[in-house]
This record gives C-alpha cells, structure tokens and sequence, in this order.
C-alpha cells in the first residue's frame, strides 16, 4: 500500500522500527569508533524515558556480550560442542538475535550457518545430510539461523515436501537430535515468537524502508497469507520434537530488544561455563630491520 494509505498509528510503528534498526547500526559503529552510548544522538528526537530504556538496553547487551566472551573462552579452553538452533516466523528477530551473539566473538570459534534451499542434488540425498557437515568440532559453537526444522514449517506449509516427507522427519528428529547428544553436542532449540500485527508491521517497515527489502522474500509474503497454517504446524512441531535432551525455549519477540537481552541470558545459564585464566599479554617490541623504508600511513 502507499504510505498515505497507512493509518497514522502504522507509519508512527513503522517510523519505530526503522529507528531500531539504526540502532542496530550504532551499535556495531559503538565497536569501531568508540562512541560513548550515554551521548550518541538517536536518529529522531525521543522521550527521556526511551533514552533511559536506550541506555539500560546497551548496558546489559555489552554486559551479556562480555559474558558470551568467557563462554567462547570456556568452550576452547574444555572442547565443548555447542549447537543453538534459531527458529521462527519470517521477520521474528532471529536475524537481529543471531547478530549480536556472534559480533564480539571469533568466527572461527563461533559461527552462523545459514543454508540456502536445496539444490537439485542435495534433494535427493538423506534429509539431514547437508546439515551434518556444518555440526561443531571441539571448541566450536555454531548458530543455525533456520535449521532441519524448515522441513517442519516452510517445507509443509508452502508443499515443498510430501506428507512421507513430513512423517519421516518426525520419526528421525528425535533420534537424529540425541545421536548429536550423545557424540557430546549440546543442543540448544529457540523458537522466536511474534503476533500476526507485529510481523505485519515488520514486513511493511521492510516495503518501505530501502536497507531492508533485501530480507522481503516471496515466501514471507505467501506466509503472511498462510498464518494459520504456519501457526498448526508450529504447534505440531514445537509438540512433537521437544524432547529431554534437546527441549524447545520460546522466546518472545515482540519487543525485539528485550527478546535479544533475553535470548542471550537464557543462553549463558544453558551453559556451565566459568571463567578461564588468560595468561598477561604484552605487545612485542617490534624490530627494524635496515632495509625497513617508513612509509606514511
Ligand atoms: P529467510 O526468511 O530465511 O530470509 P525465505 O523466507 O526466502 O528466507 O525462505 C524461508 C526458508 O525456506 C529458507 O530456509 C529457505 O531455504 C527455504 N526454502 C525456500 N524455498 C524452498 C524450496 N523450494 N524448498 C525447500 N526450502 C525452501
Ligand atoms: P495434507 O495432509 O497435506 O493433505 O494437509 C491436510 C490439511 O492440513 C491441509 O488443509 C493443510 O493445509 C493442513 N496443514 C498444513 N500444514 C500442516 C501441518 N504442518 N500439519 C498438519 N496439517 C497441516
Ligand atoms: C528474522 O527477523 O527473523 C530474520 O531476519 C529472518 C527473516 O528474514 O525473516
């Protein structure tokens, strides 16, 4: 629809959740030019109650963000597998979650795995295979940001896969999740939770804002129309798969800011990790060479 077709509240929402991707924006901009978050100037002016909240929201997020340090630290220094499955509507925030677990942490140690549909020849192989490659080593976390779960939601709903399909993966789901349990992988399952008018607004703010139409797939819109489906079938799943070794965390994500605070905290009491002694580090005094030519720089 054209924005003057909008009601008032909508645009007001919209305006909102361009804001917060800005947000999104400074914070990665906090790493590099080391902006103090007390003074940065929102992008539009905001009560002083939303700038207190601002603050709160970047203060626990470092703090949460130094805590997901020593866990990286702990899960090299004692070879611990960590696999955390983010699943949810389109648009649910499990893009935004997933950014701010992995931006203060090495990608060798923590990384995203993000598959593509599959190719013609991956179709043919054994459903779980073009997952399996991707499962952590000792020492490794890996986030799936959409997971063997697809076959559960977008598969079923949008008839990318046959009933024998459908019923297969509920056989092997939980088999296939305890053998990961067994071999010493700890599994961690979210479902990211939004209400019908939330992800409403959220594709809409995506239409009009040029940074993000990117994200807007063909799917997202057919599933806007396909609510109700997707909504049985995320029941069906979340009942059929939650299982001792591996349970199913719904986090909701309606406030988006609040459900990142919350993913992660939840996360860091999943884990055992404590605090691992690094050796003191001084820099190297560095050598010149003769033939060494200063440049500027
Ligand atoms: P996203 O919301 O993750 O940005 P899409 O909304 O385009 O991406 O697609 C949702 C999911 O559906 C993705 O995981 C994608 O791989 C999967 N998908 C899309 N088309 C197919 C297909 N033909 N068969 C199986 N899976 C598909
Ligand atoms: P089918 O078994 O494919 O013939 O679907 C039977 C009905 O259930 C159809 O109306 C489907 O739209 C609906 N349906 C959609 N998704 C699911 C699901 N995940 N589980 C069960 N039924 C579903
Ligand atoms: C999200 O917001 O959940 C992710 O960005 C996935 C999507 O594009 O819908």
């Amino acid at each position: 629809p054209h924005p003057n077709a909008l009601p008032p509240e909508m645009l007001e929402r919209i305006g909102r959740d361009i804001a917060d991707s800005y947000d999104e924006e400074l914070e990665l901009e906090l790493d590099d030019r080391d902006l103090d978050p007390d003074t940065l100037l929102p992008p539009h002016a905001r009560s002083d109650e939303e700038k207190e909240a601002r603050r709160m929201y970047f203060r626990e997020l470092f703090r949460l963000q130094a805590e997901l340090v020593k866990l990286q630290d702990w899960v090299v220094h004692t070879g611990h597998k960590v696999v955390i499955l983010f699943e949810g509507r389109d648009a649910a925030g499990k893009g935004g979650a997933i950014k701010r677990i992995v931006q203060r942490l090495n990608p060798r140690v923590c990384r995203v795995a993000a598959l593509p549909a599959p190719n013609d020849r991956e179709r043919t192989q054994w459903y779980f295979q073009r997952y399996v490659p991707h499962l952590p080593a000792a020492g490794e976390i890996v986030l799936f940001d959409r997971s063997w779960y697809n076959r559960a939601g977008v598969e079923r709903v949008m008839g990318f896969c046959t009933d024998e399909q459908y019923e297969e993966f509920f056989q092997t789901v939980p088999e296939f999740e305890r053998m990961l349990v067994r071999s010493g992988i700890q599994l961690i399952k979210y479902w990211f939770s939004i209400s019908d008018e939330e992800q409403n607004a959220r594709f809409l703010s995506r239409i009009h804002d040029p940074l993000k139409q990117w994200k807007l797939s063909p799917m997202d819109l057919e599933s806007r129309r396909r609510w109700e489906e997707y909504t049985k079938a995320k029941e069906i799943m979340l009942e059929r798969t939650h299982i001792p070794e591996a349970k199913w965390w719904i986090v909701q994500g309606v406030d988006k800011k609040r459900a990142r605070l919350n993913c992660i905290h939840h996360l860091l009491d999943q884990i055992p990790y404590e605090e691992v002694d690094r050796p003191s580090i001084a820099l190297p005094e560095r050598e010149y060479h003769e033939d060494y030519v200063r440049r500027p720089v």
